[in-house]
């Protein structure tokens, strides 16, 4: 996998009116035409998530990713990792461009595949490695999906956890799940899963912090990673918002720490939260517990409703954000003069190994 360094874009990109650049990005668009598909998550700032041809929460863009074989070039208006899974899905013939290459998900980096290859060595010196199914999220590096994929495991996303979580129960005797402690956590606490059947796999330490009975007993060994921005709602937060406003609900992604997801009336990817919010009656109150963009997008969507963040705190993706309308642009005007810059590709053999992970998942 190449590791690219974000260039400079220089003052004629960095200096020029905003205005200006959405006029431009807006011609670009309509020179490339067919060709081009843009993909932008909820998390976009709305300057950039206007010009997005296709919206959606990660599994739905990568879904769309799969599907779009008509299309030329894909520009990603999200993360590093979306950008490689739809690298993977997509052919050969085309070309997947991340329009700023620091917009990485910190959380995915939380697993590395050194890390995790010495976790599993290190299980399988008390467990048969056999019969324990790696699952990860799709917030993880393309290196993390291969490794799943050789290992018989399957990718899932916010909206499938559960059901992917079901399906390797079934076929193994325990799970692996990297990298959010916290989607895990609230899947197996779905589906049942007594608590001290779910263990934390502390990284870096000898079997991950666990006595061998912890990690025998266990159908649940969680990868300790988290989302920064999620890890700022508080059970404190819903308790606020109850009392302020007993007619608020409470709708929280499962990023979201165990007690705000238990604590919330109903969690959920993206989405989810969209289409609930959306979906609900006029005048309905709601906290929602997730990255502002997405909030700040429905408060304004639904002027019938009152639409606030969860948190007093502006809990913003600062590395989605860095997808800024000026990095659009750059790209999208290379690729009309025939350059490709910033373009995502997974090395044949990590994408092989990986695809099977991906396709796991959408099978299942
Ligand atoms: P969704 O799949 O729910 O859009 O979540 C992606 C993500 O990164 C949440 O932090
Ligand atoms: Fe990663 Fe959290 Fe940002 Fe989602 S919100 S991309 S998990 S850092």
């Amino acid at each position: 996998m190449a590791t690219l360094q974000q260039v400079d874009i220089g003052p004629q990109y960095l200096d020029e009116k905003e205005e200006e650049i959405l006029k431009k990005i807006k011609a670009r668009k309509q020179e490339l035409g067919d060709k081009l598909l843009i993909l932008g998550h909820h998390y976009q700032q709305e300057a950039t998530f206007q010009f997005a041809d296709m919206t959606g929460d990660s599994l739905k863009l990568a879904k769309y990713a799969a599907a779009s074989r008509d299309k030329q070039y894909i520009v990603f208006c999200g993360v590093h990792f979306m950008a490689e899974s739809a690298d993977i899905l997509t052919t050969d013939k085309q070309t997947v461009v991340l329009p700023d290459l620091r917009a990485g998900c910190p959380m995915a980096d939380m697993a590395d595949i050194e890390g995790v290859k010495w976790s599993w060595s290190e299980l399988d010196k008390i467990l048969d490695s056999n019969t324990i199914i790696p699952v990860t999220y799709v917030n993880s590096s393309a290196k993390i999906k291969a490794f799943v994929g050789e290992k018989g495991g399957s990718v899932c996303t916010s909206s499938n956890a559960e059901r992917v979580l079901t399906w390797a129960l079934e076929k193994g005797e325990k799970v692996f799940f990297f990298p959010d402690e916290h989607l895990g956590r609230n899947s197996a606490f779905a589906l049942g899963i007594p608590d001290d059947e779910v263990v934390l796999w502390e990284r870096g330490k000898l079997l991950g912090g666990n006595t061998e009975d912890q990690l025998k007993k266990a159908k649940v060994i969680l990868w300790n990673g988290y989302c920064s921005v999620h890890m700022q709602f508080t059970e404190e937060h819903v308790r606020m918002w109850r009392q302020k406003d007993p007619e608020i609900k409470v709708i929280v992604h499962p990023e979201c720490r165990f007690e705000v997801v238990r604590a919330a009336d109903k969690y959920g990817s993206t989405e989810v939260i969209i289409n609930t919010v959306s979906e609900s009656p006029t005048g309905s109150h709601w906290a929602v517990g997730t990255e502002i963009n997405l909030v700040n997008r429905l408060h304004k969507r639904h002027p019938d409703k009152e639409v606030h963040s969860l948190s007093p705190f502006q809990c913003l993706c600062s590395t989605m954000y860095r997808i800024k309308p000026a990095y659009l642009l750059w790209v999208l005007d290379n690729l009309a003069e025939g350059h490709v810059v910033n373009q995502i590709t997974v090395d044949s053999e990590t994408a092989k190994l990986a695809k099977i992970a991906l396709d796991r998942m959408l099978e299942i």
